[in-house]
């Protein structure tokens, strides 16, 4: 999308809170590959969408610095809880820093490791899942999620970077691009499933909604 649009986009929506300005600059010094950070526009649509559901239980696979847990605990009830899940230790310190000052830390409860290793020990079914962790692996979290009942019917899951910087319309994927290839698995799998709906929103690098029947 043109820079223009984007800036339109990004002036013309409800400005960025300070915590999470704050948090997106700290990551840019502090972390490699900062540009995962969901960032303005996406997160303030996610805690739009997460205020819409009302979600008790919310799942997040890849925390990386927070940004997106925090909108999503914005937008979460009082009584709301948010299990996120990340495999690198080393973003400990800037998460709990950022949890602790946020007006929503209570709904928290951060976990490291796999995803696929940690959340079926978590024992919750969820309302709401948050896929944004090794693009790998988006299949198998998947399955995860489905085949092992962590949803049940009227959940939503909410897949991000489903575009891949448009890689995924292109038409020799190299056998080496495993992100890519796991990617468009994922995505067909998602169609193919007669057990849910799904629309692909063209926000940022994508977001593939999807609502189990
Ligand atoms: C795109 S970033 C997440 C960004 C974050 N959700 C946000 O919106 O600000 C992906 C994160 O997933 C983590 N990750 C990769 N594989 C994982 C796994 N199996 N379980 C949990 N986290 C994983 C990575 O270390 C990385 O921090």
């Amino acid at each position: 999308m043109k820079e223009e649009l984007e800036r339109y986009i990004r002036n013309l929506s409800s400005p960025e809170n300070s915590l999470l300005a704050e948090l997106e600059s700290e990551s840019n010094q502090r972390v490699v590959q900062p540009q995962m950070v969901s960032g303005h526009v996406q997160g303030k649509f996610l805690e739009m969408l997460t205020r819409m559901i009302s979600p008790r239980k919310v799942l997040e696979i890849g925390t990386f610095t927070g940004y997106a847990t925090l909108c999503f605990a914005a937008g979460m009830p009082e009584e709301g809880i948010i299990d996120t899940v990340e495999i690198e230790d080393e973003l400990e310190g800037i998460q709990s820093e950022f949890f602790a000052r946020s007006p929503h830390t209570h709904k928290i409860r951060r976990h490291t490791g796999s995803a696929l290793d940690v959340v079926p020990g978590l024992g919750e079914c969820y309302d709401l899942v948050f896929i944004d962790g090794d693009k790998r692996e988006y299949p198998d979290y998947y399955r995860m999620l489905l085949d092992g009942g962590l949803v049940h019917s009227g959940s939503y899951i909410l897949a991000d970077n489903i575009l891949w910087y448009g890689k995924v319309t292109e038409p020799n994927i190299k056998p080496s691009d495993l992100q890519t290839r796991g990617i468009v698995e994922f995505n067909q799998m998602v169609k193919d499933d007669s057990r849910v709906e799904n629309v692909i929103v063209p926000i940022r690098d994508g977001i593939n909604l999807i609502r189990v029947k």
